[in-house]
């Protein structure tokens, strides 16, 4: 029997019964779309605290319990046993692939890697100094003007070229921003390599010279993609779905995503989380720089820690923190003064009542930074390696809203505190 949850009205005494919806695990919702026509009430909760704004199949977190589901497989076992690509698969396509679905799927992201010329000019169009993410952001929502052979939203074959088109590009797109930054002519991608040792290709190869790709570079990056391809309901996804909702250019709204995870209270925490430990210098400085984060007047946050849904360890976290012993040793950089740092600043945290009462422990990116760096990424791409893991998951997601026959227009309303009806008063009389 389905639960009913009872809303009344305390002065007229009018009350309604609301049904509650029950998922396959997590907390029951309840739906309030009879509140409006029979009470004549919206409900109020900024920033989505306690707000499901769909139902979805794709990823599950439960953030007492530290657990992340992607299609219901555990994030850390697919960290150890799969691959960006079969993840990015089991994410758009809801199971994992067969040996041949896998080959095809790869065959076909790596055959769509390389932009149309034209959209590498955009590039010549920014100043050197431009931050990648604008560029990125840019030239996806340029994609917008060319590929008009899959924009159809209602024709599932145009939305699957679109899918593979986007996770195929993005890292093309990626490296030319890279390039373009360092006035380096672009480098092509390059069918004999798997995703990530393109890409890295792409960043680090120059036509004077052959460049030797590290293997642990590019299993680390794919195990970081892994960790970023979704996160249910976040910001950029939420953003890409209420772009998308209006039938917008599917390329338009990935671009929206990318503007999303931008934010330092997002995917931009991981470029915040270098500068802030390069900020403290040394473990001699934590002690002060805790001070002013518990300072309300201070204004000041711990990057990489804390989360909206997780109130215990980040399970990203623990096994990236574990790829960072891996990726320094193996590339000789065993004394890593961040890294050191990162880890001392963790352990004071995590035993400060400040961060213990309120539930806040290291996140996703917390560690992040400090692997990207070790594999010669500069900071102001760090968010732009995050959009190309999340791609997968903002297209799955998107597939998902305009699959749905029933997908409507998102559109909140609001509380109005603003002023009342009132008159224009002509310039001379105010
Ligand atoms: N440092 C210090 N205090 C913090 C931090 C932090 N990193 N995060 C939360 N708090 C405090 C808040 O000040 C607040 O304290 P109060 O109750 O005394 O007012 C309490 O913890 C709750 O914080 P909220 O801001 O209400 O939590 P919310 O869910 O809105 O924010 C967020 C989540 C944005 C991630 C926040 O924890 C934060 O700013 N963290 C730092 C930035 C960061 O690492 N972002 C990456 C998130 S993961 C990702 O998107 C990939």
């Amino acid at each position: 029997m389905t639960t009913k949850y009872e809303l009344k009205n305390t002065q007229t005494g009018k009350a309604t019964l609301l049904d509650a919806m029950s998922g396959t695990i997590g907390p029951d919702v309840i739906n309030i779309a009879p509140l409006l026509k029979e009470q004549g009430v919206f409900t109020f909760d900024p920033g989505f605290m306690a707000t499901a704004s769909t139902e979805s199949k794709i990823t599950y977190i439960d953030g007492d319990a530290g657990l992340l589901l992607y299609r219901g497989y555990p994030v850390e076992q697919l960290a150890e046993k799969s691959t960006f690509l079969e993840v990015a698969n089991l994410l758009v396509y809801g199971t994992l692939p067969t040996k041949p679905q896998l080959d095809a799927f790869c065959s076909s992201i790596t055959r769509h890697t390389m932009i149309n010329e034209q959209l590498l000019r955009f590039f010549q169009g920014f100043h050197h100094n431009a931050h990648p993410m604008a560029k990125v952001a840019a030239v996806v929502a340029s994609m917008a003007a060319f590929y008009h052979d899959s924009t159809d939203i209602n024709d599932p074959r145009h939305r699957e070229i679109f899918a593979h088109r986007i996770i195929a590009k993005l890292p093309t797109i990626a490296a030319a921003a890279y390039k373009h930054s360092l006035g380096q002519p672009f480098v092509y991608p390059r069918n004999d390599l798997r995703y990530c040792t393109n890409m890295l290709n792409m960043f680090f190869a120059v036509p004077c010279e052959p460049y030797a790709i590290d293997p642990i570079a590019a299993e680390a990056l794919d195990l970081l993609f892994i960790l970023h391809a979704d996160h249910e309901q976040n910001a950029s996804t939420s953003t890409v779905r209420l772009a998308g909702s209006t039938g917008a250019n599917p390329y338009a709204a990935i671009s929206a995503g990318v503007s999303a995870l931008w934010g330092p209270a997002h995917g931009g925490a991981n470029e915040a989380v270098l500068d802030m430990l390069e900020g403290i210098g040394s473990a001699a400085n934590i002690d002060a720089f805790l001070a002013r984060v518990k300072d309300k007047h201070a204004n000041v946050r711990l990057m990489g820690f804390g989360h909206r849904v997780y109130k215990n360890f980040d399970p990203r976290a623990k096994i990236i923190r574990g790829m960072c012993y891996r990726v320094l040793e193996k590339l000789g950089r065993t004394e890593s003064p961040l890294f050191e740092l990162a880890l001392r600043l963790e352990e004071i945290a995590l035993k400060d009542e400040y961060f213990v009462s309120r539930k806040l422990y290291p996140n996703v990116d917390f560690y992040s930074g400090i692997i990207y760096s070790a594999l010669g990424i500069p900071r102001s791409m760090f968010t732009v390696m995050f959009a190309i893991a999340r791609t997968a998951g903002w297209v799955a997601h998107w597939q998902e809203m305009v699959s749905d026959p029933h997908m409507r227009i998102g559109r909140p309303r609001q509380l109005y505190t603003g002023p009342v009806k009132r008159d224009y008063v002509p310039i001379d009389g105010r």
